[in-house]
């Protein structure tokens, strides 16, 4: 038998109380001995719910029995969670958690201590909810050097950003229904702002270049000035606009950055609505894979997080390596990135496209019947620093998004 102890009662770690209860046959059989919950921790009490039984409300009562074997710490946040996690590994117990702001804040430390004690730090659920991808970038993908990872990694804007494109809803209403949902973090910042899915992509990152990338080295931009003018324009050009966590080789060198963009159809990730994530892979030997499913909420995170106590009792005494060095992977300024641009410009096409091609070269032009003082652009390739200098130039600049290369 292992035995397991769950830090914190709220969405996710109820929802691996109920996905053990559900599945308990199956995954005692797939990990080859019973997990039994030993203790939930949480400050709060829950009267009438069977996990009273094994409720603790001091983190010594886990720390101090020798029975412990694998510690759950899904209590989100840096504290208490990170003092728990070291003192967990530190008892020579394992420990699975979903905290992406944990890992990519102190993964690296938390890594190698585990290798140091022979246990394991897990965290498939930390990165795309339910799918895996921490697994795979660390065993099924090792014959390649990954040279792209591109992500939809966030489920609260992809469903913001799908919800506004079909329904025509404005943000605070789509929002408040994630959050009623459980896809949204208690601060929704978080989400909206990208910083969840700049941690994600640099956890992903360190794990894939086995270097630790800083996620605050990470240039990133949330959804909050996407409008309804800008998904009009989307559609009119048969585009959608996703919020990309993405890191990239460019010759020697690797960049990476969160921001939304105009995508086409052609592109994978142009189909992932609503709260899925995808996360496009391309080794130099493999080429392009493809990660797809349910991104955040309760069961596909728990899914996650078992899967990991699964193989933490299969690998007791072993450590599962992970190529995650100490040492930093220096992130090329974003100024030097080349990317193409959609922007938004006040004036008329027949009057001002002239100055335009003067200024930001050659461009595909769209407009709409029902934004009569403005028109929209999509330029060629050139680096951030060059469009910032020319959108300056022109004046007349309203707002730009990223457009899929
Ligand atoms: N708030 C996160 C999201 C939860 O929306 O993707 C999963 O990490």
């Amino acid at each position: 038998m292992v035995n397991i102890a769950v830090l914190g009662y709220g969405t996710v770690g109820s929802g691996v109380v109920e996905v053990i209860n559900t599945n308990h046959a199956s995954i005692n059989k797939k990990a080859g001995t019973e997990i039994n919950i030993k203790y939930v921790l949480d400050l709060r009490d829950f009267p009438g719910d069977p996990v009273q039984k094994v409720l603790v409300h001091d983190f010594d009562t886990i720390i101090n029995d020798p029975e412990v074997d694998v510690v759950v710490e899904v209590m989100g946040g840096i504290e208490p969670a990170y003092t728990f996690t070291k003192r967990a590994l530190e008892a020579g117990k394992s420990v699975c958690t979903s905290n992406k702001a944990l890992v990519a804040e102190h993964g690296t430390e938390l890594v190698q201590m585990a290798q140091d004690r022979e246990i394991n730090y897990l965290f498939e659920a930390s990165c795309g909810g339910g799918i895996p991808i921490i697994r795979p970038l660390n065993s099924s993908l090792t014959a390649d050097e990954i040279d792209e990872i591109t992500g939809i990694l966030n489920g609260t804007t992809n469903y913001i950003l799908s919800k506004m494109a079909t329904d025509g809803s404005d943000f605070a209403e789509v929002l408040k229904d994630a959050q009623d949902k459980g896809y949204a973090e208690r601060n929704p910042e978080a989400d909206v702002e990208g910083y969840d899915a700049c941690r994600k992509i640099a956890i992903l990152s360190s794990l894939a270049y086995g270097r630790h990338v800083n996620y605050e080295d990470i240039y990133t931009e949330g959804i909050t000035k996407i409008d309804a003018t800008d998904i009009k324009y989307a559609k009119h050009l048969d585009n959608s606009i996703k919020l990309l966590a993405t890191s990239k080789k460019v010759g020697d060198g690797f960049y990476a950055m969160v921001s939304p963009v105009m995508i086409n159809q052609n592109s994978p990730l142009y189909s992932v609505n609503n709260v899925f994530n995808a996360i496009f892979v391309h080794g130099n030997v493999l080429g392009d894979a493809m990660f797809y499913g349910s991104g955040a909420g309760k069961l596909p995170t728990a899914s996650a997080v078992v899967a990991d106590v699964v193989d933490c009792a299969k690998h007791l005494h072993r450590n599962i390596f992970m190529n995650w060095s100490s040492k930093t992977l220096n992130l090329m300024s974003v100024d030097s990135v080349e990317n193409r641009f959609f922007v938004r410009i006040k004036g008329s096409l027949t009057r001002d496209m002239e100055q335009v091609e003067q200024v930001l070269g050659h461009v595909e032009t769209v407009s709409l019947p029902d934004a009569p003082e403005e028109f929209a652009v999509i330029t060629d390739k050139m680096t951030e620093a060059d469009f910032k200098a020319k959108a300056e130039k022109l004046g007349t600049v309203i707002s730009r998004i990223r457009a899929w290369v």
